[in-house]
């Protein structure tokens, strides 16, 4: 171990208990995690590996609400089916918690109690929509409206999902409440705030130059620009009834922000480990010589990078995190993915149409995580992954190793007799590995790690291949003991090498080999089964994917897109208008000139039109649906005679017509012959 650390707290973001999990927070979050915790254990260390469910937020409200139950009865449905699921892929925790629980409440409760006791928050009252037809204050995601930089008609309180910019309701055009419908108006209310800026130069000196060379590069960016940006107070409380209450008075009504008491949920849920092994869990929080790592996804860099840590720096006894391994996002055949969309790869449905294959995907999600930039899943990989790799490569050399042991030494193993020269070269590369995989996983790099355990099965492989033992068997058995004994020292590395990332095929593997008690420090020797051990029975450890199987998931990705635009109804028609309503706007045709996406941003591009009147600069939320140097030369429609308007900076004369088809691509109004630009729409 390259540290001094006596124990390891690992937590892994809480999911929210509105639904089912999918691959992406396996991929982002769970696999990683779950690699780290069990490798630490295999090197004797002190983990406590931690999850639990989110409960509480106003999307849960807002399910309930829908399907008309409570929302303590929605998260009872999800967490049970999450964490069924975790258990089902072998996310190894010692704890699995969940924040509607009584010690979740004290535990969040006494943690705001003490930061107001001492003084820690601001207090201030605001001017905030209220519904008052249904008597509430209404949480950001509770009020929806046209967007004011767009014109985006349902657009959020909190964000406009068509052009992506971030927004607070009282800048919406046309609010209204999602709760009755009802005009929201505003009215005064008090809040606590986190004053995040005076904990600037802390932050700065903590992270910036304190982990500048040992956070990944996409954490520390973000990290650095939102403190480069100015921290600004941050409301922890809000008026809302799920939730965990503000415990002091004159705060009836009011729940702590879901931002505040999740990420306490992991103290919580240590609690609650400590209640059920006896053991004490405040080291695990308060020792010097603990580390505490949080895994997460990249939407969640802010609150477990600047905001956590901040509570946990103003409490005071705490300790805050050694690392945040973020990564980034996992996308679906090219396509992010969605639950509202219901484009994703549920983990309950995967594994009824690949039972027992587990470690198949936990395999390809490690192999081609998003540890760096997002990347993409996709079936065809799946299969490729199972059938070159984890097969042909990891599965028939331990399959051939053990099949021929039996065959020729009835299981046992055989003794190793004079070394060649490529036994021992062998023997010299396969003690290399424990060192190189441990140092890849402690820098978080899991791809790396995983790449360089299969290069030992690779090592094997080819092992085995060069010195073909079953066709000197009858020749020359001394050479073919010894060929076997040393395949069969490293089928013995993998079993325990493998384990934190495989570990079904592991336990599998283990089995077969009889080598229970191997643990990670013993990997590396040549000796890891005696002459004369005798084995398991051989089994497969993979099967092949055939192409049938994975077409049928294809299909059933298909089936979900068309379900997707069949299913969504076309917007009822507006309130009638008068020609003269219509006239008013003046739509002519154009032809693109130029395009260049905007600097920053993800949905906008900056277009050069000739209107025929004049050539004019329109900039556009089109970037997700067109690249810039596929539109140039196209005719497009174009408002001329709307009031030019600022976007990010740049003046937007005009606005391109879109046609919004059922799953939300946007394609141009276009003439379908050729005009002349500056022709009028009429
Ligand atoms: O993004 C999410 O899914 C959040 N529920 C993560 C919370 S992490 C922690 F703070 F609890
Ligand atoms: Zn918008």
């Amino acid at each position: 171990m390259s540290n001094n650390f006596k124990r390891y707290t690992i937590t892994s973001a809480l999911p929210y208990a509105n639904g089912p999990i999918h691959i992406g927070h396996l991929a982002g979050v769970y696999v990683p995690a779950d690699i780290y915790a069990r490798y630490l254990r295999s090197k004797n260390q002190d983990v406590l590996f931690i999850g639990g469910s989110d409960e509480h937020g106003v999307p849960i409200t807002i399910k309930a609400r829908k399907e008309g139950v409570s929302p303590q009865a929605i998260v009872d449905r999800y967490h049970n089916i999450i964490k069924k699921s975790f258990e089902e892929f072998g996310i190894s925790f010692d704890v699995y918690s969940r924040t509607s629980a009584p010690v979740h409440h004290e535990t969040a409760s006494a943690f705001f109690k003490k930061l107001y006791d001492e003084g820690k928050f601001i207090e201030k009252t605001s001017q905030q929509l209220y519904d008052e037809t249904a008597h509430a204050f209404l949480a950001d995601r509770y009020v929806t409206g046209t967007c004011p930089y767009c014109g985006y008609e349902k657009a959020y309180g909190d964000q406009c999902e068509s052009c992506g910019t971030s927004l607070s309701p009282t800048e919406l055009i046309n609010p209204k409440s999602a709760l009755s419908g009802a005009v929201p108006v505003l009215k005064e209310t008090k809040h606590w705030y986190l004053p995040l800026n005076q904990y600037e130069r802390w932050l700065k000196e903590w992270i910036l130059e304190g982990h500048k060379n040992d956070w990944k590069t996409n954490v520390y960016g973000q990290v650095k620009s939102w403190i480069d940006q100015g921290l600004k107070p941050r409301a922890v409380t809000r008026d809302l009834d799920w939730g965990v209450k503000v415990p002091i008075d004159g705060a009836e009504g009011k729940v702590l922000y879901v931002w505040f008491d999740a990420p306490i949920g992991y103290i919580s849920a240590s609690k609650e480990w400590s209640l059920k092994t006896g053991k004490d869990w405040e080291p695990y929080w308060k020792s010097d010589n603990t580390k505490l790592v949080h895994f997460i996804g990249k939407d969640n860099i802010v609150f477990h990078c600047i905001i956590f840590p901040v509570m946990l720096h103003a409490e005071g006894s705490y300790l805050v995190p050694d690392n945040v391994p973020a990564n980034e996002f996992l996308n679906l055949e090219n396509d992010k993915i969605s639950t509202s969309r219901n484009w994703a790869v549920w983990l309950h449905e995967y594994l009824e149409d690949f039972p027992g294959k587990q470690d198949v995907l936990r395999y390809v999600l490690t192999a081609n995580a998003p540890e760096t930039k997002d990347n993409d899943f996709t079936w065809k990989d799946f299969q490729a992954r199972n059938n070159n790799e984890l097969l042909a490569i990891f599965g028939n050399f331990v399959n051939r190793t053990l099949v021929l042991t039996k065959k020729y030494f009835d299981g046992k193993v055989p003794q190793r007799n004079e070394l060649h020269e490529i036994d021992q070269a062998t023997l010299e590369s396969m003690k290399a590995f424990p060192e190189k995989i441990s140092s890849s996983i402690e820098l978080y790099r899991f791809r790396e790690a995983l790449s360089e355990l299969m290069n030992l099965a690779r090592l094997g492989n080819k092992y085995l291949t060069d010195n073909e033992p079953w066709k000197i068997f009858k020749t020359d058995t001394a050479r073919v003991e010894t060929v076997l004994n040393i395949s069969l020292q490293i089928a013995a590395n993998l079993a325990v090498l493998s384990e934190p990332f495989l570990p079904f095929s592991a336990a599998k593997l283990t089995n077969m080999l009889k080598t229970n008690t191997l643990k990670w420090n013993d990997a590396g020797s040549a000796d890891l089964l005696h002459a004369g051990h005798q084995l398991g029975k051989p089994e497969f450890l993979f099967e092949k994917i055939e192409d049938a199987e994975v077409e049928k998931q294809v299909r059933k990705l298909l089936d979900t897109k068309k379900a997707n635009e069949a299913n969504a109804p076309a917007n009822p028609a507006k309130d009638e208008i008068v020609y003269d309503d219509f006239v008013k706007m003046d739509i002519r045709v154009g032809t693109i000139l130029e395009a260049e996406k905007v600097p920053k941003t993800k949905k906008l591009l900056k277009l050069k039109i000739d209107t025929g009147i004049d050539q004019r600069t329109v900039v556009s939320g089109i970037a997700g649906h067109y690249k810039p140097e596929e539109i140039i030369g196209k005719q497009v429609s174009v408002l001329v005679n709307l009031a030019p308007r600022k976007l990010r900076g740049i003046e937007s004369q005009g606005m391109i017509l879109m046609a919004e088809d059922k799953d939300g691509t946007l394609r141009f109004v276009s003439p379908t012959e050729k005009v002349s630009n500056g022709s009028e729409i009429k």
